[in-house]
């Protein structure tokens, strides 16, 4: 692993940080109080190339690789986590679960728009009794012949209205357990695709998260994703790659409220000097600083091994699972660093130790991650 960022990747990164800066930070906190998404701000990231970041240009994207996408993660999550969820689901589980293994008609008609940023992509494998046991899918897709009829329920689906394409995971034959799942790409504008009301949550609260109904919705043959029975490997498969997203968005959580922390114990007198210079918030902040260098490095590992072509999924489950905590627990310091400011809502930090909690949940709560990274450990 190649510890130095190329020229390359070093100009993703800055230009990340300037879009987050100059386009994000305006109205955050604004739309995380109205819970409104992000859309003009989303189009623009599919302007310049952040929304299928991975996938070639010959398909719409912009053909750079995964480190660059931890490295764009991260920036866009110190500032707006609502928008960078948008911008993870898109390109993770989204644009390269198509991209990977999808037919060369799916990628014409789907990726090309999805990954240029004209539209954008949902994914919807969790149900109100599927969330981590993700092989008890309770909707179904009968096969009809020439089309299949999807009905059933999903839950708390992450860009839920914004996308017109969604990847709908179903049981297509209850007999053979997981082996009887299917993905499909389901247009928002079929017949019997309903959005359900958008959740009223906690943290990321600019992202746009719904629950979405099938009734009797016909999706056609050519939809579904690989061979018969392949849709709950490929659900597992873009998960591990999603996990690289979310662990470098809650890397970019806390390192935003590090970053904020920083300044604001250096500028804060308190008993006649900074309170950086006392021990008690000096040595939060050694803490702080080390996870988030720990947390990058995993990011960065489980993306080198993901555009070397090697295995990445135990490397994927430890970064999110170790970024998700460190997230957590450093948001929650940042908070008490700024003391009473920390506690309103100008000041950033409170929204962001809001913002971290989702990401020790979505993509697999870190206890699936911990099934994940045990199950590798003893096979090895
Ligand atoms: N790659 C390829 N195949 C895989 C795989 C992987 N990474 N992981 C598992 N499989 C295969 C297994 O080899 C097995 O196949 P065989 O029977 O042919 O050997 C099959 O899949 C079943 O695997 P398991 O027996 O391991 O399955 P399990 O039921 O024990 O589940 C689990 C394991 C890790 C808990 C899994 O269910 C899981 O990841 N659950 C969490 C789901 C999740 O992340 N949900 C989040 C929803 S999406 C979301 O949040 C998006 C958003 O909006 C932000």
């Amino acid at each position: 692993m190649n510890l130095e960022l190329s020229e390359e990747q070093l100009a993703v990164r800055d230009a990340a940080r300037e879009f987050a800066k100059s386009e994000l930070l305006p109205g955050v906190i604004d739309r995380d109080e109205t819970q409104t998404f992000p859309a003009e701000q989303i189009k623009k990231l599919g302007e310049l190339g952040f929304m299928g970041m991975m996938v070639s240009p010959e398909y719409g994207g912009s053909g750079m690789d995964t480190v660059s996408y931890v490295l764009a993660m991260e920036e866009l999550s110190k500032i707006d986590a609502s928008a960078s969820v948008c911008v993870s689901v898109n390109n993770s589980l989204v644009c390269w679960g198509i991209d990977k293994f999808g037919s060369e008609e799916q990628k014409q008609k789907y990726l090309v728009p999805l990954a240029s940023g004209q539209k954008i992509g949902a994914f919807c494998l969790s149900e109100p009794e599927a969330g981590s046991d993700a092989t008890s899918q309770r909707t179904t897709a009968i096969d009809k012949g020439d089309h299949y009829l999807l009905n059933g329920t999903k839950n708390w689906i992450t860009n839920g209205n914004s996308a017109s394409y969604h990847i709908v995971i179903a049981q297509t034959d209850v007999e053979k357990g997981h082996k009887g799942i299917n993905a499909f790409i389901v247009e928002k504008d079929w017949e019997g695709f309903m959005v359900g009301a958008k959740e009223n949550k906690m943290g990321i609260r600019g992202s746009d998260t719904h629950t979405i109904m099938f009734q009797d919705v016909k999706v056609p043959k050519e939809n579904r994703i690989g061979e018969d029975g392949f849709g709950f490997k490929f659900a597992m498969k873009v998960l591990s790659g999603g996990r690289i997203g979310i662990a470098s968005q809650a890397l970019g959580i806390a390192s935003g409220a590090y970053e904020l922390a920083l300044a604001y114990s250096q500028e804060r007198k308190a008993f006649g000097k900074e309170i950086s210079k006392h021990q008690a918030i000096a040595f939060k902040l050694a803490d702080m600083a080390t996870d988030i260098e720990a947390a990058r490095l995993l990011c960065l590992k489980a993306a080198y091994q993901k555009d070397a072509g090697e295995n990445f999924d135990q490397a994927s489950a430890m970064a999110k699972l170790f970024a998700s905590t460190a997230a957590m627990k450093h948001t929650v310091e940042a908070v008490q660093i700024h003391g009473g400011y920390g506690f309103v809502k100008e000041y950033h930090v409170e929204r962001l130790m809001r913002d971290a909690k989702i990401t020790q949940i979505y993509e697999g709560t870190s206890e699936v991650q911990k099934i994940v990274i045990s199950r590798n450990v003893l096979k090895a």
